[in-house]
C-alpha cells in the first residue's frame, strides 16, 4: 500500500513579465487503489499540476511538498521519479523522430526496471497489449507519436501505462479528442490496470464523459490553482449539469 501526498504545493513559472504563479496551494493525497478524478476549467492549472509531479523544469516548485510513501519527490530529478513508480500520460504527447516505438517501449522498460526484461516474454506483452488497445502491430516500427493521430497517442500513452505497470499514474485528458471507441478502449486500459494491479490514479478530464467508463472514488474540482471542491462520484453528476460556472463567479 502506497500512499501519493500533494501537500500545500505552490508551483510558477517564468514569463516575459516575470514570475507567474500557477498553482497556489494544492492538497491531496491518492492511495493505492483509488481512483481520483481532477476536473476544472481550462487554464485552471490541472496539467500544470500534471508537470510539477512527473518534474518538468519549466515549473518552479516555491511552497510545498509531493510525497511519494514520505519521501519528497521533488528532490529527484525526473529519471528517478520514473523508476519510484510515477507515470505521466501527457495531454500532448510529443513526436520523437528517429526513435521507433518497439526501441522505446523496450529501453524505458529496461530503465524502470533496472535490467532488460526478457526478450520473448516482453514481445508477448508487448503484442497482447497492443492488441488490448486494438493498435496496429505495425505501430512497433513506426517513430514514437510521428504522424500519430489524436487517439493514436492517447492509446500509444495508454499502452506505456500497460507495460511499465507504474504505481502512481497520472493521466492528463486522455479522453480529451477521442471518439467514443476510441474513449472506450482507453478507459479500458485504464481499469486493466487498476484490477491487475494496486495502483491509484489521478485521471485530469475536462470533461465528465470518460467517467461513464471509469468509476473514480473520489473527485475534485480545480479552480484558479487549487482545489475548490471535493466529493464522490455525485459530484460529477453535478458538474454535467451545472458545468463549472458556479465556481468561477
Ligand atoms: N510555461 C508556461 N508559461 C506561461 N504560462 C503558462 C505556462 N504553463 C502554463 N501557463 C499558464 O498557466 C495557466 C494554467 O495552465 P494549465 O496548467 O495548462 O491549465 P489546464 O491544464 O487546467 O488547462 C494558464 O493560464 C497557462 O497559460
Ligand atoms: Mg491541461
Amino acid at each position: 500500500m502506497s500512499t501519493l501526498e500533494i501537500k500545500n504545493l505552490h508551483v510558477q513559472v517564468d514569463t516575459n513579465d516575470g514570475p507567474k504563479p500557477i498553482l497556489k496551494g494544492v492538497d491531496l493525497t491518492v492511495a493505492s487503489g483509488e481512483v481520483h478524478a481532477i476536473m476544472g476549467p481550462n487554464g485552471s492549472g490541472k496539467s500544470t499540476l500534471a508537470y510539477s509531479i512527473a518534474g518538468h523544469p519549466d515549473y518552479e516548485v516555491t511552497e510545498g511538498e509531493v510525497l511519494l510513501d514520505g519521501v519528497n519527490i521533488l528532490d529527484m530529478s525526473v529519471d528517478e521519479r520514473a523508476r519510484a513508480g510515477l507515470f505521466l500520460a501527457m495531454q500532448y504527447p510529443v513526436e520523437v523522430p528517429g526513435v521507433t516505438v518497439a526501441n522505446f517501449l523496450r529501453t524505458a522498460k529496461t530503465a524502470i526496471d533496472g535490467e532488460a526484461p526478457k526478450v520473448r516474454q516482453w514481445i508477448g506483452q508487448v503484442n497482447q497489449a497492443m492488441e488490448n488497445l486494438r493498435m496496429d502491430p505495425a505501430f512497433s516500427q513506426r517513430d514514437v507519436n510521428a504522424g500519430f493521430s489524436g487517439g493514436e497517442k492517447k492509446r500509444f500513452e495508454i499502452l506505456q501505462m500497460e507495460l511499465l505497470r507504474p504505481r502512481f499514474a497520472i493521466l492528463d485528458e486522455t479522453d480529451s479528442g477521442l471518439d467514443i471507441d476510441a474513449l472506450r478502449i482507453v478507459s479500458e486500459g485504464v481499469n486493466r490496470l487498476h484490477d491487475a494491479s494496486d495502483a491509484g490514479f489521478l485521471l485530469i478530464t475536462h470533461y465528465t464523459r470518460i467517467l461513464r467508463y471509469i468509476k473514480p472514488s473520489h473527485i475534485h474540482v480545480f479552480v484558479d490553482g487549487r482545489v475548490a471542491e471535493e466529493g464522490g462520484p455525485d459530484l460529477a453528476d453535478r458538474l454535467e449539469e451545472e458545468g463549472y460556472d458556479r465556481f468561477l463567479a
